[in-house]
């Protein structure tokens, strides 16, 4: 395997100097998929990041061109390269955060959960070697359908006896991402502003999200509360058409997990930081559920239950409508996970 370092650069006048290259922090992470469509975008804007002195990327194929070429960026972080299952131990050792987009992604016609019988083996396989590796790292959950891999992982964790939810997130980032572009088109809004909380799951109508909670405060008709709802809801679907057979959404994600990453990083850093995650949670009778949480060193400091008090009748139906399909999916996962081999 080769490491690439940028300090192994000669000393060039207009290259910036080693001092300015050195990283704000010195945070270790790994991304599990790394050379896929996800993964490759996302190990790029982790590169930018002043928080990361190392990132390690892995997959089963075609990691070390991605790494060589990212190697090139004049930013702090090094870029290490790892293939195949022999090297995921090795991958995994000192990292602090872990970003798993491993898997197949959906066609046409299928739903998330058409994904789940080749998935749920490979995020199984890959929280085993974390919790051997690295069990006190965050774990960021993309492959789908999320709404059953947490629940995986959390079984994975369980039976290796490192289970530590304040540590383990399913990354609903990008729902968060399309409502606050979608409600700022809409109401004509800037998007720096806006902050629409997504609640529920990562998957059809167990994605709710909370419009009458959108900062700042806006009102919606009962029409532009359907359709929005509705557009976020499908807005994964609407890429995997327009990507007919090419994939699902990659960028977009891509942009919404690093954005969660640096959350994570800032919070293990020190800050008090918020975003919505998929969580084991006490915020109802599901064991899992996405909501706003505060971020800090521990993991996960606090569900934010604010947002469930005061919603709109709407949502209060959509919020007990997306409950059994949620329960199923997380039953689901847990059965996958208990069963013997
Ligand atoms: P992709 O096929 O382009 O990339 C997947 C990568 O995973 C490939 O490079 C592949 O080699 C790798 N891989 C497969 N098995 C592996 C294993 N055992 N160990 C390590 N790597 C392995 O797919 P993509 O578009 O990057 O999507 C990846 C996953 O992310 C899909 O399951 C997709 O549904 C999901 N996704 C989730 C969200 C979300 O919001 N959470 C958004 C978009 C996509
Ligand atoms: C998304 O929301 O874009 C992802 O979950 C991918 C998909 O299958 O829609």
């Amino acid at each position: 395997r080769r490491m690439f370092a940028i300090n192994s650069q000669k000393p060039n006048q207009s290259l910036p100097s080693k001092k300015s290259l050195q990283p704000q922090a010195s945070y270790k992470v790994a991304v599990l998929g790394a050379a896929g469509g996800i993964g490759q975008p996302l190990a790029l804007l982790i590169k930018t990041s002043p928080l990361v002195s190392a990132l390690h990327l892995y997959d089963i194929a075609n990691v070390k061109g991605v790494a060589a070429d990212l190697s090139h960026c004049n930013t702090p972080s090094q870029v290490l390269d790892f293939t195949g299952a022999s090297e995921l131990a090795e991958c995994l050792k000192g990292v602090n955060v872990v970003v798993i987009p491993a898997g197949v992604p959906r066609k046409p016609g299928m739903t998330r959960d058409d994904l789940f019988n080749i998935n749920a083996n490979i995020v199984k396989t890959l929280v085993e070697a974390v919790a051997d590796n690295c069990p006190d790292a965050f774990i960021h959950i993309i492959s789908n359908p999320v709404n059953s891999t947490v629940p995986i992982a959390a079984e994975v964790l369980k039976q290796k006896g490192v289970y530590n939810p304040k540590k383990l997130f399913g990354v609903t980032t990008l729902d968060v991402v399309r409502a606050n572009t979608f409600v700022a088109q809409k109401k004509n809004l800037k998007l720096i502003d806006v902050d629409v909380p997504v609640v529920g799951g990562h998957a059809g109508i167990t994605i709710l999200p909370l419009l009458s909670k959108t900062k700042p405060s806006v009102s919606f008709s009962d029409e532009e509360i359907e359709a929005l709802t509705v557009r976020i809801q499908n807005a994964g679907t609407e890429v995997v058409e327009a990507k007919a057979g090419a994939g699902s959404a990659t960028l977009s994600m891509a942009y919404a997990a690093a954005r969660f990453v640096e959350s994570s990083l800032r919070a293990l850093n020190g800050d008090d930081v918020y975003e919505c995650a998929y969580v084991q949670s006490d915020i109802n009778e599901l064991p899992f559920f996405a909501s706003r949480i505060k971020m800090g060193k521990k993991g996960v400091e606090e569900i934010i239950s604010a947002d469930f008090q005061g919603l709109t009748e709407y949502e209060q139906k959509a919020l007990e409508a997306l409950k059994p399909e949620l329960k199923a999916s997380i039953e689901k996962g847990i059965a996958f996970a208990q069963k013997k081999p």
